[in-house]
């Protein structure tokens, strides 16, 4: 089967979140199950000046763009063995400071440039056989449209079937009704059971209603997203297309994501013999300023500081916790600037628990995921969520609310009958994560079933082989 996937990131290229590791984790477990696949991702600064191996192909596309010519080059990289990974290169639209937005809020021509990104991805496999698109969130989401809304456009591509995969229903690709020329899609398509929203224009909503399936990266999540609590108002899109949704849980890339053998943190260590665990706890105690307060737990959070992620609880939460000294906190994060603020101020406060890095630091993410006793994710919500899953890994015990991803990977702790990998709790209310807390504190002080739990952890497998097949099977059943 030919497959290429269409995504606005991929690690280690371009990345802003989880989106990156599961397009590139994805793509190299269908690789070892065989699948003939590539992927296309904008040509960002981040790939541009990065040390990648690149090689630029000598086609050059040409689409329009608001009926006006857009050109881009096209580079070529590698991923595993086989994978090929094209860039789409305009540097008008792509080498930039970030990928979405910056502090002023997201860049004014979204629309365009990732309208841009759909056609030109499209216009790269011409003349090229393909089984399956597969698509990946908002920014891509208009690759599956114009196949299908304009297949007189794309006439060869009539056997071609399509995937659309959310990873976050919160970021749809909103834009004002003025931008739908940047589309050159028909105006009819501007209706309340295609592209408009609200009297806006919804690309994900797009994709929704035009792929062939839909999958989402948890089962619970796909539950979740066809009520109105998480439906983000495309609750009834969603019902509308229950038969074709499915959840397919994310998986972890073990050869980046393993204490045994991450280069990136000072000592290795295994299920069997944690000391290399603590002495990256001393470690990262001690590059971060901290006090060396050995009988309290350290708490870890690396995160995208948004209200997706809890933090308007852990506001309510924080600052009378940490004031009881119990534990310590290491908080790596960027994100709105309310909290960013939030973490700034409380820091300055109580220097010696709490340790606050702000900005995207991925060798700092993974010596917190180490070091850490704990790993904090209260989420409102939660697709699927990676880190979690990283911290199970590392012996971290997770902290979070059962949602989502969250409580497809989490098992709460049982001290009656000593089960469970993690501290689970249910309600989005400051009572709930404080309780929480405690828990975590008692079991900490509680050595024997510290370790017991640990251990449950650290031998969770999440890795990508059953989701990969999933998805190989999704594809085939589409295909046949
Ligand atoms: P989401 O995609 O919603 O942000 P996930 O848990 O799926 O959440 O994935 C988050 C990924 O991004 C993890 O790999 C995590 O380590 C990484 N990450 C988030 N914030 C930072 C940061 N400030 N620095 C380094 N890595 C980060
Ligand atoms: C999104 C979600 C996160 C998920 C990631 C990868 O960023 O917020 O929960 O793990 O995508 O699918």
């Amino acid at each position: 089967m030919r497959v290429a996937m269409i995504a606005s990131e991929i690690a280690p290229f371009a990345k802003t979140g989880g989106l990156a590791d599961v397009v590139a984790s994805l793509a190299l477990a269908l690789e070892r199950d065989n699948q003939e696949l590539s992927v296309v991702a904008p040509a960002y600064r981040s790939v541009l000046r990065g040390r990648f191996e690149l090689e630029q192909i000598g086609r050059k596309l040409s689409v329009s763009v608001g009926g006006k010519p857009a050109d881009a080059t096209v580079l070529q990289g590698r991923l595993g063995r086989r994978i090929t990974v094209y860039f789409i290169r305009n540097d008008h639209y792509f080498d930039r400071e970030s990928l979405y937005s910056t502090a002023d809020g997201d860049y004014l021509d979204n629309a365009e440039r990732f309208a841009f990104f759909s056609r030109a991805a499209l216009e790269l496999f011409r003349g090229r056989p393909l089984d399956i698109l597969h698509a990946h969130d908002w920014q891509a989401a208009l690759s599956i449209v114009f196949l299908k809304a304009q297949q007189h456009l794309y006439p060869e591509r009539r056997a071609t079937k399509t995937v659309f995969t959310i990873h976050n229903l919160g970021f749809q690709g909103l834009f004002p009704e003025p931008d739908w020329h940047l589309l050159d899609l028909e105006r009819h398509w501007f209706n309340p059971r295609h592209l408009e929203f609200y009297g806006r224009i919804n690309l994900l909503k797009g994709a929704l209603v035009f792929a062939d399936k839909i999958t989402t990266v948890s089962p619970s999540y796909a539950h979740e997203i066809m009520t109105a609590e998480q439906g983000f108002g495309l609750q009834g899109v969603l019902r509308d297309r229950a038969g074709d949704l499915i959840g397919i849980l994310n998986g972890v890339d073990y050869s980046v994501w393993n204490p045994e053998t991450d280069p990136l943190i000072p000592a290795r260590y295994h299920v069997r013999d944690l000391s290399g665990k603590h002495a990256c706890k001393g470690a990262l105690r001690e590059q971060l300023g901290l006090a060396d307060a050995r009988r309290v737990p350290l708490i870890g959070i690396v995160s995208r500081l948004t209200t997706q992620k809890g933090f308007e609880l852990v506001e309510q939460v924080l600052p009378a916790a940490l004031a009881g000294g119990k534990f310590q906190l290491v908080v790596l994060g960027a994100g709105e600037p309310r909290f960013e603020e939030f973490f700034r101020r409380l820091t300055g406060q109580h220097p010696e628990r709490l340790a606050v890095r702000i900005g995207f630091d991925e060798p700092l993410a993974h010596r917190i995921e180490a070091g850490a006793d704990f790993f904090l994710m209260p989420s409102l919500y939660e697709p699927c969520g990676l880190s979690q899953m990283y911290s199970l890994k590392y012996g971290t015990i997770p902290i979070v609310r059962a949602v989502g991803g969250l409580k497809d990977t989490v098992e709460d702790y049982d001290p009656e009958k000593d089960t469970g990998t993690g501290i689970v709790f249910e309600r989005y209310e400051a009572a709930a994560l404080e309780n929480a807390l405690s828990r975590a504190i008692e079991v900490y002080a509680e050595k024997p079933r510290l370790a017991g739990l640990r251990a449950r952890a650290m031998e969770k497998d999440f890795s990508w082989e059953r989701s990969a097949a999933a998805y190989a099977g999704l594809y085939r059943a589409l295909v046949l």
